[in-house]
Order: structure tokens, then sequence, then C-alpha cells
């Protein structure tokens, strides 16, 4: 079952390194980075990501010389490379000769040079010479043996309202549509009477024309058109560079930087058309453990069979968040843990030497201006380097087998976010984040994915703010359940088409079956008011949203108890077929989720990561973050202890630490240190 993403002859330990741009100073000084990488065991560097006008001075002009010459150090030193296209930032004269390069922000202001991650994805200068540069790099390099990983332009994201675009959303809508009366009712243009009777007639929704802001719209089946083909925009330009490169290097293996939740891209759409899933970390000094997590998994799970790449990190602190207060010592190693703990074979940052100028010049990096190596953050990346060469290539290519789902779709994300109404305080990643917290406070291995999975292996699948009933979904979560398997949904749940237009006849629309109950009404409550409910003796908030519920035949497992409505159910239990459909009508607080996901898989069968397997089941909240990785002849437990005081778990098998070279007993005591992380090894041979 072990996949390797890196080719095994030549990647046998988990790589690290970053980005590094060396570029912007003399080889002097790239002599003694490669010194210094050596010695913090440093083994890969990204090369090229901001190159173009470098690789390109003019239009009939390519110059290699430079990049030649960075590579061929690399090599000199055994370093491994990570090569990216460079297409992430045009060039001035580009931009200059060509304006259709230039974006069109939301509030319709058109953009001139400047800043990067700024090109149009329907530019036809941008598509033409962008595929030209891919190709120009991969002819060159291609039997450059020390090339691992191919990284297409970098963290592409944001929109563009320009003319090319609106152009190609017309043309996108007619092959989606094929007729103007199946696009007039889909998005329900009798409303303010909007009817199209000619597509050039449609223009793109922006703050010029149909947004309320840059979240909101008027006509929800166009914001959404909009937004998947802007995605799907970018997407191609991206599949558009890794078809250059594999017509000269088949073999090549591809990935683009992704950002986690981030909004504006439906990663899961890119994800067939890479080979490797790599993602950008950023947690800062104080966030929850929960909540980097959960972006681990949802970026796993974007190809759940494999691991992925961090791709960049940073080795001390950014320097654009409001304040960027430094992280604890062994906070950057317990982070990187943490992304190998949840399916990364790479440990890489951003960046290996801090630029002399312009905007990063003050962004952490493994090298910083005094160019030493006895700084705190250089003595931390070389500690971490050298634990990772002990590590090996053990754990690579093993993977996690969760029993859990939660389901993650970012159209859903877009409608619930774009509706007027029910109340503007409804995040879609919050209530993802409320039901990831509880699986991971009680370190329950949980996939996050998305609506085109296959369930079939899952006990448990929760879908929260099932918002957007597409792709037969319905159908498939009453097949699940009928199966004998256990679904959760919530509040706000089966409204609307996949062009979020109403589903008729009560909600939660096409699961009012399933779920045995019909959700007449939704009341939204002002942000410090609540009302309550008991659930299994405990009395806990209802905030936010209360759907006022009627329940026929099915059990209700909490009841209301304020307002007018109070006595009426607000949590339920539907026997459907062999299995369990569980309704959640409201928002609670952490320590509902908690035992509420408990008592859920606990019925369920589904296990606390280190009860896997074992007969005897326990769920013991430690405090400690505990995931598991499943290689072909041994489980790797990744044991993390995020806060400042020590922590402690019984081990109920024996396994071997892979940090502390020792061993433990079955039912011996792991003390914890504060931020510290323990690496074991059961065999299940
Ligand atoms: C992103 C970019 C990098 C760099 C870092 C700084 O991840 O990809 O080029 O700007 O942010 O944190
Ligand atoms: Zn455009």
């Amino acid at each position: 079952m072990s996949k390797r993403i890196l080719n095994e002859n030549k990647v046998k330990k988990v790589l690290y390194g970053g980005d590094y741009n060396p570029e912007q100073w003399n080889e002097a000084t790239w002599e003694k980075d490669y010194e210094m990488f050596h010695k913090a065991g440093i083994d890969i560097v990204t090369l090229n990501v901001f190159n173009w006008a470098m690789l390109q001075p003019n239009e009939e002009t390519y110059d290699f010389s430079r990049l030649d010459a960075s590579i061929k150090r690399a090599e000199e030193n055994g370093v491994n490379i990570c090569l990216a296209t460079a297409t992430a930032a045009h060039p001035a004269w580009m931009a200059k000769k060509y304006p259709d390069v230039l974006r069109t922000e939301i509030t319709g202001m058109k953009r001139k040079f400047g800043k990067r991650h700024n090109s149009c994805p329907n530019s036809p200068t941008f598509r033409k010479y962008s595929v030209a540069l891919a190709g120009e790099l991969a002819k060159r390099y291609k039997d450059q043996e020390n090339i691992v990983v191919w990284h297409i332009n970098n963290e592409y994201g944001g929109s563009c309202y320009c003319e090319n675009c609106e152009k190609a959303f017309r043309g996108w809508l007619r092959k989606k549509y094929q007729t103007l009366d199946a696009l007039n009712r889909a998005w329900n243009t009798n409303f303010w009477g909007h009817t199209f009777y000619d597509w050039d007639e449609i223009v793109s929704p922006s703050m010029i024309s149909e947004l309320e802001n840059e979240d909101k719209a008027i006509f929800h089946g166009m914001f959404l058109d909009y937004m998947r083909f802007n995605s799907e925009g970018m997407m191609n330009n991206c599949i558009d560079e890794a078809k250059a490169i594999k017509e000269i290097i088949p073999d090549a293996r591809i990935t683009t930087n992704f950002m986690g939740a981030y909004k504006q891209l439906d990663y899961q759409k890119w994800a067939p058309y890479l080979d490797i899933i790599s993602w950008d970390n950023y947690p800062g000094p104080e966030e929850e453990p929960a909540h980097t997590a959960l972006n681990h998994e949802l970026m796993r799970g974007l190809k759940k069979d494999q691991p992925f790449m961090l791709m960049e990190s940073t080795p001390g602190v950014v320097n654009w968040r409001p304040y960027n207060r430094l992280r604890e010592p062994g906070q950057m190693r317990l982070h990187s843990y943490q992304t190998v703990a949840h399916g990364a074979d790479t440990v890489m940052f951003f960046q290996l030497r801090m630029s002399p100028g312009a905007s990063e010049k003050f962004h952490g990096a493994v090298i910083d201006h005094s160019g030493r190596d006895d700084t705190r953050i250089f003595k931390e990346v070389s500690a971490l380097g050298a634990e990772l060469k002990k590590l090996g290539d053990e754990f690579l290519g093993s993977v996690s087998k969760p029993k859990a789902a939660l389901i993650f779709d970012w159209e859903t994300w877009w409608a619930v976010e774009g509706c007027v109404g029910p109340t503007t305080m409804l995040k879609y990643h919050d209530e993802l984040l409320n039901y990831y917290r509880a699986f991971h406070s009680l370190n329950i291995p949980v996939d996050v994915v998305g609506m085109d999975t296959d369930l079939s292996g899952y006990k448990v699948v929760a879908a929260p703010l099932c918002y957007l009933d597409k792709d037969n979904f319905d159908e498939k979560l009453k097949e699940f359940t009928k199966n004998g398997g256990t679904s959760i949904l919530t509040f706000f749940s089966g409204y609307s088409d996949e062009n979020d237009r109403i589903i008729n006849g009560g909600f939660p629309g096409k699961m009012l079956d399933l779920t045995g109950i019909w959700a007449e009404e939704i009341d939204a409550l002002a942000p410090a008011e609540e009302n309550s409910f008991t659930y299994n003796g405990t009395t806990y908030p209802a905030k936010l949203l209360c759907d006022l519920i009627h329940a026929n035949d099915t059990e209700v497992l909490a009841s209301y108890e304020k307002r007018f409505y109070a006595g009426t159910p607000c949590i339920t239990k539907n026997n459907y077929g062999n299995g369990k459909s569980y309704y959640v009508g409201t928002r609670s607080n952490e320590a509902f989720y908690q035992n509420f996901i408990k008592d859920v898989c606990k019925e369920a069968g589904v296990s606390m990561v280190l009860y896997e397997g074992l007969e005897e089941q326990e769920y013991p909240v430690s405090g400690l973050e505990i995931t598991k990785r499943t290689g072909e002849e041994a489980e790797f437990i990744f044991i993390m202890n995020h806060q400042m005081v020590e922590k402690e778990v019984i081990l109920p098998f024996a396994a071997k630490d892979l940090l502390l070279e020792m061993s433990y007993e079955a039912g011996e005591k792991i003390v914890m240190p504060a931020m510290d992380c323990a690496v074991l090894k059961k065999s299940i041979l």
C-alpha cells in the first residue's frame, strides 16, 4: 500500500530544504549558502519561482545562463531541485507591450504592472508565453538528474474580471447550458427582470455589476458559475504548463503549491491533474493545532492514498501578519512534525536565505541577514535536519486510513457565504472546524474529502452545512446510511441544487426521508444571544442558527429550551435502513461537539487512533495530538504536545520510539515534554 510520491531510487529520506532565490546575491554568497545547507542537513532547493523576467529579458530572447549556474551549483553540492516554472510574475516588458496580461480587479479597477500573481488567466499573451516558458525549461533541463519535482507557477489565486475573461465566461456558459433558456432558468433571471436574450448581454458578476460585496451575490447561480469559471481558468493554465513539461519529460512529477482552505480555488477539481499535492503552511504561533490539522487533512484528502509535500513553511517568523510574534523554541520542529504526522513526505521552508531588499526582507529564513550559523533559527533548523536524516525513509509512502469522513465542498462554501440571509455570521469553514475539532481532540482519524468521494469504506460521514445537494449527493448519503453507515447532517442542508436553485418541498430537501425531519423555519440569533438544549444530561448553548424542526417518527435527542419554540426538537436521530442519520439543528460549543462525536463514533465502532484494532475501546482526552500513518510493514504513530506543559499518555501496545531510539512495552506511560513530538513504530508484520 506504500505510495512514494518521489522517485524512491533517488529520495531516501524526508527531503528538507525550500525556496532559494540566489539571483539576488553573488556567487561568493552561494558558496557560503551551500556550506550552511550542508551543516543544516538541507538536501532540496526550490529554484526559479519568480525568474521570468530574468529568463526572458524580451519577447524574442531566452537567457538561461544564471539559472544554469544555480542549477549546476545545486548539482555540485548533491542537492535535489524542485524546479519552478517562474510564471507567477510576468515581466514588465510583457505588461507594457501586451496589457491583456494585466488583471481587472473585482472592483472593476484595471491593474498596471506590479506585484506578482497578477496575470489574467484568460489572457492570450499569458497563456502563450507561460506555456512556452514551461516547455523551454523542460527542454533545457530534461536530463537534469537532480530535479525531483516540477513546481508550476506559485500559489495560484485571486480572480480577474477583464474583458477577455468576460468573453471567455460567455463561452464557458454556452458550453455548460447550451441554450439561454436553460441559463435563464438555472439562474432564475425572472427575478429583478434579468432575462437574457443574447449571450453578449451577460457580464461578469463583479462590484460594478451584480455583487453586493466580494462574497455576496444577487444571482447565486451566476456567482457560483463565475467562481467555477475563475478556478477552472487558472487550473487550465496549470494543466497547460504541466502538459508542456510532460510532452518533453513524460515521467516528470508535477505539483503546484496550494494554500490549504483557500476559498477562491476549488482544489478538489484541480487535484486529478497533479501528480503530487503540495501546500504552504503558515500557522501563527497561537494558531489552534486543530485549525492547522484541518488544513493538512484537507490537502491530504485531495489525493488521500498518497502522501503530500510541505512546500513552504517559515523557519522562523513571517512578516505579513499585522504583528509577527516569534514562535516558541521547538515550535517550528513541532509544526514540521505535525505536517509529517498528517501525511507529508517533505519538510520545506520559505526561505533559505533572506532577500536583501523588497517586501520579504524581514521574512524568516534559514540564513538571516547576519549570515551566521549560531542563530537560534539556524540551530533549530540544523537540529531538525539531523533528526530527519536519522529517521531515513522508514515511513515515506505510508498513508492514513480513517473510518470517518468529513465532507468539505468548495462550491458549498461559495454558496453558503454568497447567500443573502439568514445571517451574515455564518462561515462555512467555522462549522467544518467545529466538527473537525471534535474528531481531532479525541484523536479519531478523519478524512476530509469532497462530495464525489466513494463513501463505502467509512463508518461515519459528517456533512455539516450540506447546503448544495449536487451530483446526487443525497442518494449517495442515503445509500451509505442504508448500508449501515452513520451520517451526520446539520442545519442549512439540502436547500439547493448545484446552481443554488431552491429544492421545493421543505428542508432538508431530498434528505427529508433520510433524516426523518422537516426543518420549517430557521431562527438567526443575534451575536450575543443563545438558546439552549440538554443532551445526555448536560445543557449546552444553541447559537447562530436554530432550525425549527418537526420530527416525525424520529428519536429526539435534544430540544430547545427557550423562546416560542421551547420543547421542539433540536437534535434528532433517525434509523435508516441498517444505519443511522443524525441531524444537528443548531450550532453549539466545543464540549458539545466533542461529546456528541464521541457518542456517535463509539456507537459506530470508530476508534481513537491508539485503540484501533484493539478489543477495548477508550476515548481519553489527553490534550495531545495523536495520528497514525500505515506503511507496508509497520504503523507510525505520531504523538504531539502543543502545550507549554508536560502531558502523558498510556500506550496500549508495544512500540519503538524512532527519535529517542528506545522501546516501550504495552501499557507503558509516555511522558511528553512541552512542545515535543514522538515518532513511534509499531510492527504489523
Ligand atoms: C507564500 C509565497 C512565497 C512567500 C511566502 C511568504 O507562501 O508562495 O513566495 O511570499 O508566502 O510567507
Ligand atoms: Zn482576465
